[in-house]
């Protein structure tokens, strides 16, 4: 059922719509609560620590749904980023316009209590506690914006399913290589009860060190856990690969068109673990 203050709104032309906190109803807050709960003892330090550091800087465990009119000018006075709200996903090029202008774009309705583990679509809890901590680190909201603007160009150049494997190997199923070991900053992952726990621990997934080429080549799973998971050294790294000239890397990839598998392991890959992929079996 569509939520009713969704409903009740008719978006703007870069389709926002207001949050209108006030009418989240109790039930809701308790969702959130609980979701918030569950995550932080699911991934019990599995997380990069900028992703903690920008849940404290935010108060997101404050209690109840956030309220963009709070959490927003915490927001901005450290990254200059802002939360908007969004009724469903939006067309991609709307999509790369917002991240260009360091707006994040977000759902507004929450999953129900009986769907905790279930989503059709990213909801607030996937959006905000997911995407929106890491917004908080001065480098990876430049590597956010830097991929918008990325985004809006190479929608030009027709590689919006290459530029769909990069963010998704990275902004949503990314790890990280730390010197305490792998860590997860990917907002798929630490939005996700099992997927916290999968993809640092089970012996399933390939884990493989992270090169764009590779990537951007690379098709991905929507049904069911990543097979393989990507990792970055840093937030830097990321940033200075979305800041180069793509001219020639579009080239190659409109010469050749082809794709690997989900699973699939490359002669050139630098393994971290090999996957025994025993889920997908
Ligand atoms: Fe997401």
């Amino acid at each position: 059922m569509l939520d009713p203050v969704i409903a009740a709104q008719i978006p703007a032309d870069d389709f926002t719509i207001e949050q209108r906190w006030a009418q989240y109803t109790p039930d809701e807050h308790r969702i959130w609560d609980l979701l918030y709960e569950r995550q932080i003892s699911a991934l019990k330090g599995r997380a990069v620590c900028e992703f903690y550091a920008g849940l404290e800087a935010l108060n997101l465990g404050s209690g109840g749904v956030p309220d963009l009119e709070i959490i927003n000018p915490k927001l901005k006075a450290l990254t200059g980023w802002e939360v908007v709200m969004v009724p469903h996903l939006v067309p991609d090029l709307v999509f790369f316009d917002h991240l260009a202008n360091r707006r994040f774009p977000a759902g507004r309705f929450l999953r129900k209590a009986n769907q905790l583990d279930y989503l059709e679509e990213p909801d607030i809890f996937h959006d905000i506690f997911g995407h929106v901590p890491l917004l908080t680190d001065p480098v990876f909201a430049d590597f956010m914006q830097a991929h918008g603007k990325g985004g809006v160009r190479g929608h030009r150049r027709g590689m919006l399913t290459q530029l769909a494997r990069l963010y998704w190997y990275t902004v949503e199923f990314g790890l990280m290589e730390t010197a305490d070991g792998l860590r997860i900053y990917g907002a798929g992952i630490v939005s996700s009860f099992g997927e916290s726990v999968f993809s640092l621990d089970n012996p399933s997934p390939n884990r493989i060190r992270f090169e764009l080429e590779r990537v951007m080549r690379t098709n991905y799973r929507i049904d069911d856990f990543q097979q393989s998971y990507f990792a970055i050294s840093s937030f830097a790294e990321l940033f200075k690969t979305v800041g180069q000239d793509f001219g020639d890397l579009y080239q190659r990839l409109t010469d050749n068109q082809q794709a690997f598998n989900p699973d699939d392991v490359l002669p050139d890959d630098t393994i971290i673990n090999l996957g025994t992929q025993i889920r997908a079996a």
